[in-house]
């Protein structure tokens, strides 16, 4: 580990002697997965709004970059094309347009929202956070702001603080923004993932439910033994920013990601469905992370939801991390698959490990 060479380092110092520094490698069955009910107020989705940069990065386009074709890409992982950033931009830019956008999908204006939360895999820097630019450049000038790190599982968290917040009265209206420049994190010399990851944000205002719909059950998780499962920089145990690490990129073990994911989808997502009291009968929609089709349709065999019960559009944005539920839930309303009364169930997997399940009736 490199140190700063300004400071003395004494015996007691914290060395990673002191942490444990083996991976206990879980089996996928054995993750602590956990759910429960919802109480109180009923909180929903007002408005949505998504935000992709312009530039588009097809397959033929990576294949002139790496090894890689847009048969192994399509038949791996489904996706077809991501969009990409311009170089330079901040993660907290694109927040601030979906942002723009579900505010006037919900009717809402800025000086009503109480709370912004910003969740990101890509934040811009420790401080100030992503989420005061954009309570700045919005004018939510009433809201308090935060940002949060659950890698693809923020938005999710997200939406679950904005459900408990608006159930215990402390507020009426709550901002949630995944915003993502991935294609910075990325090494673009590694086929195995420089191909699966986009830039993109999607924003979510949530309120109290009007018309009997809302929030029906939480299904919520993590296990840091598998931290080192999908993680940022090869000097990771530390973190990439304390062990100085001058050039970190996403790594991650591609096949276990795999298991860990059809795994938390089917328990979590069961889990969220039975706290709910919804059988997969009953179900309308799910709406999956879009990390790759293989997975999500895995999963959905496994717990015997039928295809066209099953949104995906992967092969628009490839894997967005926080983004890709808001860009999942918008594309499905837009092609008129998510109405009012119908019961959905999201589901997110990601880095940390973290994991997120949510039963809705959409309002
Ligand atoms: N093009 C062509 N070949 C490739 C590519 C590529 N882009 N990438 C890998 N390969 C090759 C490998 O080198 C390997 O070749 P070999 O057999 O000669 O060694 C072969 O394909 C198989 O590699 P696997 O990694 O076993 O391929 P797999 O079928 O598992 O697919 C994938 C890889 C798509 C990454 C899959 O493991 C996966 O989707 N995992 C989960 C990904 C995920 O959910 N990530 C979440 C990240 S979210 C976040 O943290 C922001």
């Amino acid at each position: 580990m490199q140190r700063d060479p300004r400071i003395g380092h004494d015996e007691g110092d914290l060395t990673l002697t002191a942490l444990r520094t083996e991976v206990a490698h879980t089996h996928p069955s054995r993750l602590p997965i956990r759910a429960f009910p919802t109480r109180g107020v009923h909180s929903v989705i007002a408005g949505i709004g998504t935000y992709a940069p312009e530039r588009v990065l097809t397959n033929a386009d990576l294949e002139k970059i790496v090894d890689t074709s847009d048969g192994w890409i399509t038949e791996r992982t489904g996706m077809k094309e991501r969009h990409i950033a311009q170089a330079g931009t901040a993660s907290w830019e694109l927040g601030v347009h979906a942002g723009e956008r579900a505010l006037a999908d919900a009717g809402v204006a800025p000086e009503e929202v109480d709370l912004v939360m910003v969740a990101s895999s890509a934040p811009d820097a420790p401080f100030p956070s992503m989420a005061c630019r954009v309570q700045e450049q919005l004018g939510l000038t009433n809201a308090w702001a935060f940002d949060l790190l659950a890698a693809c599982t923020g938005l999710l968290y997200e939406l679950q603080i904005a459900d408990v917040m608006i159930a215990a009265g402390r507020a009426r209206t709550v901002l949630v923004i995944g915003a993502e420049v991935l294609s910075r994190l990325l090494d673009w010399t590694d086929r195995s993932t420089c191909v699966l990851l986009g830039d993109a944000a999607g924003a979510l205002v949530v309120r109290a439910a009007e018309h009997g719909g809302g929030f029906r059950s939480w299904s919520l998780g993590a296990d840091g033994r598998e931290w080192d499962l999908l993680r940022f920089g090869e000097r990771a145990q530390t973190g990439a920013y304390a062990a100085g690490d001058p050039n970190p990129h996403f790594i991650m073990r591609g096949p276990e990601t795999f298991k860990f994911a059809v795994e938390c989808f089917t328990r979590s997502g069961q889990a969220a469905l039975d706290a709910a009291g919804v059988t997969v009968d009953q179900l309308d929609l799910f709406v999956p992370h879009q990390a790759n089709r293989r997975i999500i349709e895995a999963a959905a065999r496994r717990a015997g939801i039928p295809e066209q019960k099953v949104f995906i559009n992967i092969e628009r944005y490839g894997n967005t991390s926080t983004a890709t539920v808001p860009l999942a839930l918008y594309d499905a309303r837009e092609q008129g698959r998510l109405k009012p009364g119908m019961k959905v169930l999201m589901s997110t997997f990601a880095s940390g490990l973290t994991w997120a399940s949510t039963v809705m009736e959409w309002e």
